[in-house]
């Protein structure tokens, strides 16, 4: 790693090496962040003109001799004018961070976290989950050649996502707790064990994660949008993306930071909640509940940080409701032909409620990051829709059936 680069607390401001194995702060226990000495250096580079990927912003990210890739990044910015129709605003777009390799916006933290880690000279990855970020971490630690460890709470994560991490070759232990008790075991044994901790905690992974406000600003040619609405869950990403553009904004990239919306579902919901009464300070959630299996998070580890995004940018945080979620979920795959997990679909639950409560204008322009594939979890999507019609082998009786179906499609469109 480059000498120009240290960890610093959030909280009492304390430097550490960039090379030291810790992901709080030695003195006050606060979170860490990745500071850099030179970023006004890169405003007038030539990676402005490479094609956009995680790596395109190099300046903003560690310097490294070894980096791990599986081409991460790069995802689609849809501009959704049939939904943005359906919800009466003006200008809508949606980054489908399903898109990555392995299906969620964890592969962009994680191809800077194991790329930091290798450097470091650690053999051992591990990581508590909901799903998501153990898929990405098996996958990356394949790649870098590292044996990886994966703490999940039992039977509370979707198949696909446990599908992933086993075919990648994780040692998945299954945790009789939720993913709050997970992610506790999971640091006290990094450090009992030398494992190096790949969660949301550890501020090489949010570098990676900043890269996707830098893509949507790339994406819309330079034209800060006005909100950026993201799902919560451990409170990594929203932090993440703030970082990146405080970073550029300090340098003069851009003149703006749009204002940052985070989105919980109800039963899991300690930051929406601080937020409503305006505190500096979360209140944890003992027994979080959720369809979202991916956000049903009680204590987010980056709470301060995330209350520093919204605070900091004007922002605000909103609940949504488990039913919101799946109508929104049906809602952006039947406009728009995008198939995002319900944790991701909370955005788009977020933003509809928004608008209707007035909280944002139609010509807001407004970027919701859908941050899951919707494969990741087949059985919650087959379970919120309508039944397949089971038919005979018979010709007969398909013109039965398509007679009717298509006659109700035709009453449909005819309204
Ligand atoms: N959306 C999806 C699909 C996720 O998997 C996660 C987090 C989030 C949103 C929330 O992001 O934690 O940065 O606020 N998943 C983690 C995991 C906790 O273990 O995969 P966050």
């Amino acid at each position: 790693m480059d000498s120009d680069l240290w960890l610093e607390c959030i909280n009492c401001h304390t430097k550490f090496d960039a090379k030291k194995i810790i992901y709080t702060c030695e003195k006050c226990g606060h979170l860490l962040d990745v500071k850099y000495g030179n970023l006004e250096k890169a405003i007038d580079g030539d990676w402005k003109k490479r094609p956009i990927s995680v790596w395109k912003y190099y300046p903003f990210l560690p310097k490294l001799k070894q980096v791990i890739s599986l081409n991460e990044g790069k995802t689609n910015l849809y501009h959704c004018t049939n939904l943005s129709d359906k919800l009466g605003i003006n200008n809508l777009w949606v980054k489908n961070e399903g898109e990555n390799p392995t299906g969620s916006f964890k592969d962009r933290g994680m191809t800077v976290g194991v790329s930091v880690a290798k450097s470091l000279g650690s053999r051992v990855v591990a990581c508590a989950s909901t799903g998501n970020t153990s898929a990405s971490l098996a996958a990356y630690a394949s790649k870098a050649k590292m044996a990886c460890v994966v703490f999940i709470p039992s039977g509370k994560i979707a198949l696909g996502k446990l599908a992933q991490a086993m075919m990648y070759g994780a040692f998945v232990l299954a945790i009789k707790g939720n993913f709050d008790e997970a992610l506790e075991l999971v640091q006290e044994s990094c450090e009992r064990f030398h494992m190096y901790l790949l969660n949301s905690l550890n501020p090489y992974r949010l570098e990676g994660q900043k890269t996707i406000g830098y893509e949507i600003i790339d994406q819309l040619n330079w034209e800060v949008p006005d909100t950026i609405i993201l799902p919560i869950g451990n409170a990594g990403n929203i932090s993440a993306i703030y970082k990146g553009l405080l970073e550029w904004k300090e340098i003069g990239l851009i003149e703006k930071i749009p204002r940052m919306i985070g989105i919980q579902a109800e039963g899991a919901a300690p930051i929406a909640e601080a937020y409503k009464k305006r505190e500096k300070t979360v209140t944890f959630v003992e027994k979080p509940e959720t369809i979202a299996t991916a956000i049903r998070i009680g204590k987010p580890v980056n709470w301060e940080k995330a209350l520093r995004a919204i605070y900091g940018t004007k922002g605000l945080a909103e609940t949504v409701s488990d039913r919101e979620i799946l109508e929104a979920q049906k809602m952006l795959a039947r406009a728009e032909g995008i198939f995002v997990e319900p944790a991701s679909a909370s955005s788009i639950a977020g933003l509809r409620k928004l608008i209707d409560n007035g909280e944002i204008d139609r010509n807001e322009r407004v970027v919701c990051v859908t941050t899951g594939h919707g494969l990741k979890d087949p059985d919650t999507a087959i379970k919120s829709c309508e039944e397949v019609t089971q038919v005979q082998a018979d010709i007969t009786d398909i013109e039965k059936t398509l007679n009717k179906i298509l006659s109700e499609t035709m009453k449909i469109y005819a309204v």
